[in-house]
């Protein structure tokens, strides 16, 4: 089944939506991206993720060819002409075509992006009850990953990795302390108290993250946001990740060797609970 996509302004069938090979998306890798996920057909956390598109293009000087109000009104479209009951919606906006120069154009007009993807099932994943597997590997990315940019290679590189090694994901380590999963913040949890790296420009301002640490607060839950070393991991008594697709996963197992008790920790299987209760109730 084709799908209703959208680009610049018109909604069309997949197959006949083009962007030009002068895209410095696909040049250069100018160009931002938001993943937005969909359950019983409302959009979870679209003001966080409206907000952070808006700081990610700013840090790169790319103009906002749309208003939040009428982006909402697209995800919705999408959301309802591809009968997405539970799936995510992909947003990426880039600085437009132009003649290939390193310097930014000065007229480029940006291009935008919108397509759904179907994920039945997306919050009953069978993975939230095993956890998933991770290893660690050295974080080659560039120096501003808390931008969210479509340079995506070295996740991809590393989840080939993890998945070389019969794991799920990969954890990246710089200068001795874990930055983040490939596509996910990543959290260890300590007599208690939920560990996870302080924002800064090494690593992406999750905005499940932001809500679980909302939760967690309000929950009564102890947070320490600073760096954690991967002795720390393997020492743990649980640990998780967040991200808008797989709301709060269990992690189980570092470089093979179990993490705690080798199932899902209590804190994570909370966490996900009230993220979902919570997100869901909030949804729009
Ligand atoms: N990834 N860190 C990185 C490097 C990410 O790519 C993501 C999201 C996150 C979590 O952010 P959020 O909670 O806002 O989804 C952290 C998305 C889901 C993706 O690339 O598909």
């Amino acid at each position: 089944m084709s799908r209703t996509v959208y680009v610049n302004g018109e909604y069309l069938p997949e197959e006949d939506a083009k962007i030009s090979i002068f895209d410095r998306g696909f040049l250069f890798a100018d160009g931002v991206y938001e993943v937005t996920s969909v359950l019983g057909g409302k959009l979870l956390d679209f003001d966080g993720h409206a907000v952070r598109l808006q700081r990610s293009l700013n840090e790169l000087e790319i103009k906002n060819p749309i208003s939040k109000e009428d982006l909402l009104e697209v995800h919705r479209v999408l959301v309802a002409k591809n009968d997405i009951s539970d799936g995510l919606v992909y947003l990426q906006i880039t600085r437009g075509a132009a003649d290939r120069d390193f310097a930014y154009p000065k007229d480029a007009e940006p291009t935008i992006v919108l397509f759904t993807q179907a994920k039945p099932g997306l919050a009953n994943s069978p993975l939230a009850d095993t956890g998933i597997k991770v290893i660690s590997i050295e974080d080659q990315r560039w120096g501003r990953r808390d931008i969210k940019t479509v340079q995506l290679l070295f996740p991809s590189m590393g989840k080939m990795m993890a998945k070389a090694a019969g794991a799920d994901d990969a954890w990246m380590v710089e200068d001795g302390f874990i930055t983040e999963g490939t596509s996910n913040n990543a959290y260890i949890v300590k007599n208690g108290k939920i560990i996870t790296r302080h924002l800064g420009n090494e690593i992406l301002h999750g905005i499940t993250r932001a809500a679980v640490l909302r939760f967690a607060a309000s929950a009564q839950m102890e947070v320490e946001e600073r760096a954690f070393t991967l002795d720390e991991v393997k020492d743990a008594d649980e640990a998780f990740i967040t991200s808008a697709s797989m709301f709060v996963m269990p992690v189980v197992e570092m470089d093979g060797d179990p993490i705690g008790t080798g199932k899902p920790g209590s804190v994570a299987v909370r966490l996900r609970e009230i993220y979902l209760e919570e997100s869901l109730k909030a949804a729009v």
